[in-house]
């Protein structure tokens, strides 16, 4: 495992509803690092929410953006990167994140995911009859991609956000 000091980039990966964005931003500011989250980087530079880039250009569209914002925050140093739920799909995003960083799975359940994404309109992959059956089946496809690009495995389950960032500053 990489020794994590200051210069050491902190990846946080997960699924959808794992609360990645919200424990970035409290870690990079426990820690006074910058904080990037993948897919508001893509937005701003886009010029459009996520839902428009996957009407106009598909999921592969996204997919590509995705991986190059990813091959280029991960070349910086010391920041703190709060991925997209997708982003380990891609074997050069997992070696890029897994190479240039310390990196952690914030694991939860579905229970929790569909909490947490209660009618957010911005995650066009959960605009589908069965959200639950469609967060069940990135899952089981997600969830060895997560495991082999991690370092650290962290329980974000029915625990406020502010615990699980003191957790994860100690296990650094
Ligand atoms: C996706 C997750 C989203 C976003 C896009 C696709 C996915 O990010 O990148 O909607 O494939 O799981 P969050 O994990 O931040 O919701």
């Amino acid at each position: 495992e990489p020794r994590c000091d200051r210069n050491t980039n902190i990846f946080l990966i997960g699924p959808m509803g794992a609360g990645k964005s919200t424990l970035g931003r409290l870690l990079a500011s426990a820690l006074k690092r910058p904080f990037y989250d993948s897919d508001k980087v893509i937005e701003d530079r886009c010029g459009a929410g996520i839902p428009w880039i996957f009407d106009i250009e598909g999921e592969e569209g996204f997919r590509i953006r995705e991986t190059q914002v990813i091959e280029e925050l991960t070349q910086e140093q010391g920041i703190v990167l709060a991925t997209g739920g997708g982003a380990v799909l891609k074997p050069e995003n997992r070696n890029a994140l897994h190479q240039r960083g310390f990196v952690i799975f914030l694991r939860t359940t579905v229970e929790q995911q569909l909490a947490r994404t209660n009618k957010d309109r911005n995650r066009p992959l959960l605009q589908t009859e069965n959200p639950r059956q469609r967060l069940e089946l990135m899952r089981e496809i997600r969830d060895p991609l997560y495991l082999e690009t991690a370092h650290l495995v962290i329980d974000t389950d029915q625990r406020p956000p502010r615990q699980v960032m003191l957790d994860i500053k100690k296990k650094l």
